[in-house]
């Protein structure tokens, strides 16, 4: 029988890098390996506003950034917050998973850490988000908008053929969030969870809403139950989207993916959602996904949808 392996992973930015990770997976490379290379190539492409260089900074036009990274043998866990200046997030969450202690840093002390390991410095501000912040900020004067957009993080469950699974995620959070805000997408259960005997789930949408659900770690419950992951991850997503309409007066954008250690796999939204997925019998394919009566409807995105989504992206500021 063909060894098994899968790639999940939110938003259309994650294509590319699940392209190159492919590559490494058909070779029979690590699923640690293969998460942590294809979030890199996300957090390295300046056009996506919300992800690692060229990400949108926070309401004092600073670039802080989180991410995290999980083994899915070992339960390690690597985690930062709200991190200035240093390139590749999702490498010095990786690196923090292989630490006994201190496995979650914030701030200057995540920077100090980074440092201490030879992590690269650099400026994670573009022109370009300098020039989407400036917008943002005049906008918010003459129009009275909210402030808070824009919060798209990339997140990846990942199986290899050995068995083994891993998930990361990358994000620079909310758009004009407070300084020191830190999202859902470095913490456990909320952003990412993973298990290889059980599979794993991660979300992205607004995390101050993804936090009182625990929604990753719920869809990995479920799995664990036996659920079909496309069921798990309705299930949860739209129970956690309805009590929160119940309990907290409203629900935020809210997006999910998960994947089993069959390769089987599942997603689920409360708004459109764009998705990658590549496995032992599937090309890497962009889908669409939409909520409808709580159900998830999800079609392979047409060219227009592609072709409008290069303009978006490269679009002038
Ligand atoms: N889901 C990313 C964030 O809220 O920061």
């Amino acid at each position: 029988m063909k060894p098994k392996w899968g790639m999940i992973a939110t938003w259309r930015m994650a294509y590319e890098g699940i392209v190159e990770a492919v590559q490494s997976l058909e070779r029979k490379q690590y699923a640690n390996d293969c998460v942590e290379l294809a979030i890199r190539h996300v957090e390295d492409f300046p056009f996506y506003k919300s992800v690692g260089y060229g990400g949108l900074p926070n309401e004092q036009c600073e670039v802080e950034l989180d991410a995290a990274f999980m083994d899915g043998n070992t339960l390690a866990i690597g985690a930062i917050g709200g991190i200035m200046d240093f390139k590749n997030p999702v490498s010095i969450a990786r690196k923090l998973s292989e630490e006994r202690y201190n496995n979650f840093l914030v701030g200057a002390g995540a920077e100090k850490y980074a440092h201490h390991n030879g992590f690269e410095r650099t400026n994670m501000l573009t022109d370009r988000a300098k020039k989407w912040w400036d917008k943002r900020v005049k906008a918010i004067h003459e129009k009275g908008l909210s402030p808070y957009d824009g919060h798209d993080t990339v997140g990846m469950v990942c199986l290899d053929s050995m068995g083994n699974m891993a998930t990361a995620t990358s994000t620079s959070g909310l758009f004009m969030k407070k300084k020191g805000r830190v999202g859902d997408s470095p913490l456990s259960g909320s952003g990412f969870y993973v298990d290889s005997d059980i599979g794993g789930a991660t979300a992205t949408g607004l995390g101050e809403d993804i936090m009182k659900g625990c929604l990753s770690y719920e869809i990995v419950r479920l799995l664990s139950e036996g659920k079909h992951p496309q069921n798990a991850a309705d299930q949860a997503l739209y129970q956690l989207t309805d009590k929160l309409q119940r309990k907290y007066g409203t629900a935020g954008a809210m997006s999910v993916v998960c994947m089993n250690p069959d390769g089987e796999w599942g997603v689920s939204t409360n708004v459109e959602f764009s998705f990658v997925v590549a496995s032992h019998d599937l090309e890497p394919t962009i889908y669409i996904a939409n909520p409808q009566n709580k159900q998830t409807v999800i079609e392979v995105a047409s060219e227009k949808w592609l072709d409008q989504y290069q303009k978006r992206i490269h679009q002038p500021v």
